[in-house]
Formats: structure tokens, sequence, C-alpha cells
């Protein structure tokens, strides 16, 4: 593995290359990189493996101060990877990993700060506001990736935090700092350095809503795990999800609190939710989703009312267009319910999303129960996918739930009837069993 590493080398200045390039990034001569040594083949004898034969090296972790955050991440940072956070600017990335860094200083380990953004009379006023620090931590305010990979062999640290990838350089590269070659190619070096010397690197990306910035979502696949950070203007709520985990499972997310003193860990975000939900109003439901293994309990609302205009809206917000144009055909189509000169409106609220499925009852329910101005049972929590049939179709997760539910004081559960027994062992919650969208809605009438 060593040899393939640096298996080119540029014939004008002898820089040492891991893969073949146009260009040789440390002299810049065109077409001088060529492989080192003539590839020595291995011969007549098997080098494969059969699966039991390889060794299986277990990834060494370290806890994060935010129990959370590591249980999403398969528990904790593993060593030697490369970990993207992604977020739009404000929405509270520089703090996350300055709390990690105190904290994990605190514990003895080294960590290394890139701060390229901010000076670091910035980032200790704000540490100041976070907590106590010691030397452990040191910062570096540098762009020039060259020199910070100097920097960073000197103190050689345990984890390595640069803040951002987009204001980092390479400086052989003629392109401006934060365009796609540039991220790529520091990215592409401060990789090989993690691999090569165990280092852990968080790297920071700055994404727009519309994720118009190319260069943190070239990164993804090079890099071993993905987290987005997303939160609502106003709201103190922030959402951590995992979008790809090379070291443990994805679609995971927790819920953090933006407060005085810095980001703080909601231990019930199922409590948090419900908090303010609408009692006694129609179109409002509590959904027992699924975020990723964690059951969350959240509020569905839906507004429809006559339209206006020519052509009637949709508008939604932390739901997935798609199945709800699949909800929408199911309800006029087998609960004969025209929409068609109805404005909608759905959302999630408290900026949360439901991504799975298992949302597509809540949703259903919702919207009949706007339509009809009837308001649904307070006691009531739903789960369940709805199939273009008008069948109910089971969920992941059904106990995990119904747990939920029952632990927050819901009575009952409206689940797909082939999910209805599973849970009846184990919770004192009332399964209420459905198999199409129109039992569904007349049991809801009738609770
Ligand atoms: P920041 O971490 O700078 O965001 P990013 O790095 O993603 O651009 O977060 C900035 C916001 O967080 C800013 O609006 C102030 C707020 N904040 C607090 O509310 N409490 C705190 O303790 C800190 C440090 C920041
Ligand atoms: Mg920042």
């Amino acid at each position: 593995m060593a040899k393939e590493k640096e298996s080119y080398v540029c014939s004008s200045c002898g820089a040492l290359l891991p893969k073949w390039m146009g260009k040789c990034p440390s002299c810049g001569e065109w077409n001088t990189v060529v492989p080192s040594a003539p590839k020595k083949r291995k011969g007549h004898h098997p080098h494969y493996l059969s699966l039991d034969q390889v060794p299986i090296k277990g990834e060494e972790r370290r806890e994060l101060p935010f129990q959370e955050c590591s249980r999403i991440l398969g528990g904790g940072l593993v060593r030697g990877s490369l970990i993207l956070l992604g977020g739009e600017p404000g929405v509270g990335k520089s703090t996350l990993l300055l709390q990690i860094a105190m904290a994990m200083a605190s514990q003895g380990e080294k960590v290394l700060y890139v701060c390229a953004e901010e000076n670091p009379q910035q980032v200790k006023l704000r540490a100041e506001r976070l907590g106590r620090t010691n030397h452990n931590l040191c910062l570096l305010q540098e762009t020039q990736i060259e020199e910070i990979l100097l920097q960073r062999e000197l103190f050689s640290p345990e984890v390595m935090i640069m803040d951002s990838i987009q204001t980092v350089v390479l400086e052989d590269l003629p392109s401006s700092p934060g365009t796609v070659v540039q991220v790529r190619e520091a990215t592409s070096k401060i990789m090989e350095v993690a691999k090569s010397t165990n280092t852990t690197m968080i790297l920071v990306g700055h994404v727009t809503k519309d994720g118009s910035l190319a260069g943190p979502k070239t990164l993804e696949h090079m890099v071993d795990t993905v987290l987005q950070m997303e939160g609502e203007k106003g709201q103190p709520y922030r959402i951590l999800r995992v979008l790809k985990n090379r070291y443990g499972p994805t679609m995971e997310m927790a819920i953090l609190e933006m407060t005085e003193r810095g980001l703080e860990e909601v231990k019930d975000p199922s409590a948090l939710f419900l908090q303010e939900r609408l009692i006694g109003t129609p179109g409002s439901i509590v959904v027992a989703s699924l975020q990723g293994s964690k059951p969350l309990l959240l509020e569905v609302q839906a507004l429809v009312s006559p339209s206006s205009i020519g052509m009637p809206r949709r508008v939604m917000a932390g739901v997935d267009p798609t199945r709800i144009s699949f909800i929408l055909a199911v309800a006029e189509k087998h609960l004969d319910i025209q929409l068609q000169n109805l404005d909608i409106f759905i959302n999630i609220p408290g900026g949360m999303r439901i991504t799975e499925p298992g949302g597509d009852l809540a949703v259903l329910l919702a919207l009949v129960s706007s339509f009809h101005e009837r308001p649904l049972s307070q006691d009531l929590a739903v789960f369940g996918e709805v199939g273009l049939g008008g069948e109910i179709r089971r969920a992941k997760g059904a106990l995990y739930r119904a747990k939920e539910a029952e632990k927050h004081g819901f009575s009952q559960i409206m689940l797909p009837i082939t999910d209805a027994e599973k849970i009846t062992k184990e919770t004192k919650i009332k399964p209420l069993g459905v198999s199409s969208v129109q039992e569904a809605l007349e049991i809801s009438e009738h609770l």
C-alpha cells in the first residue's frame, strides 16, 4: 500500500505524487509526471484473499463531548478519518468545532484549529464564552495548505480542524480560493496526510441553501464522513445530520440548541417538538417518525383552503414533494376528496424533515382533517406508508416508534396492520392496525 501512495514522480523537480497529473503541482511543469518505478508484477503467486482471511483492523475512536454527536457517528471520531462539516454561513459550524476542540484538549488531546477565516482573537473571544481551554489547543492563522501541513508536522496533533476548506489555497495552483480545483486539490493533500499520519481531520465547508457552492459538493465522495448542520433563521435549534459515513450508519441525526454558552444537546427532542403543537385544531397530527435509527415524534400540519388563483398552490416544507403528490392522488382517487381547486400547505414545524415513507399516513390524515375541518384526537400518534392502491404498508422500526409515543403519553397509535402485532407484547399503547386509507380515515373520525 505504501508504495502505491507515491507511485508517480515529476521528472523535472522530483516531487513524489500519489497519482498521475497533467501538471506537476510542485513545480508547475506540464507533462513531466511519470510512474516512479516500473510496475513489478507479483508473478504467479496468488495474492488474493478469501473474505475470512482479510484481517480486521478495529477503528480507533474517540468520544466527543456531545453524546449525541458520538452516537450519530457510530461511536465517536475515527482516528485518521476525514470529515466534512457542511452548512450555511452562521449556522454554528465554527462554534460546534471549537467546542469539540476545547473538550478534546481538556481531555489531554492535541488539537490544531486552523482559522483561515477568522483571526485568532475572534476565535479566542468565542472560546471565552464556551468554557475553559488549555495549551493542548493551538490556533493557526494560515491559508497556504503547504504551510498548514508543515505546521501540523511540527505540532503533531491528534485532531486538526480546517475552518474552512474554501479559504485555503495551494500556492502552485493559479485559481483562486474556493474554486472547485483549489478545494479538491487541497482536500486530496489533506486526505493523504490524514491517512499517513493517522490524524483526524475535520473540514468546514460553507454551503448555501440551494447548494450552489460547488466546492463542498464535489468533496462528498472524497471524504470518509459528511455531516450537515441545518437550522432555521431565528430558531435556536440545529440539526446535525450524517449524510455519508464510511465508519457507521447514515441518516442519523442529532438535535442541538444554540445558547449563550454555545451549543447544547437536546436530550428529548420529541418533547421539544410537541411543546407547541396544536390541540383541537383541524389539520394537525403527531407522527411517530424515524430519523435514522432513532424515533422522533413530530407534528404534521396541513392547511387546505379554496384557491383564489387559477393554479392552486402546493407549498410544503419538511416533506418530500414526490410523496406528497402520491398522497394527494390517493386522497382524490380512494377517499373521493376533490383537491383540484384548493391551495394545499404542508409543514413540519420546528424546521424538521420527514424523509421516510413512514410519515405518509400522518400527512394524509392531516390533509383530510383540514379538508373536513374536523380535528383529530390529541391522544393519537400515527405512522405507516401509503401505497398508490390506498393500502397501508409496513414501516421500519415499528416498535421503536410505538415506544416513543407511549413514553410521551400517547394512549393509542395508528399503524399498518402488519406491524400491529409486533408492538402488542412490548408496549401498553393501544394499537389501531389499519390496512387501507379508508379504514384509517374511518377509525380516526371515531376517536
Ligand atoms: P458560527 O459558529 O460562527 O457559524 P458558522 O461557522 O457556521 O458560520 O455561529 C455563529 C452564530 O452563533 C452567531 O449568530 C452567534 C451564535 N452564537 C451563539 O448564539 N452563542 C454562542 O455561544 C456562540 C459562540 C455563537
Ligand atoms: Mg465559521
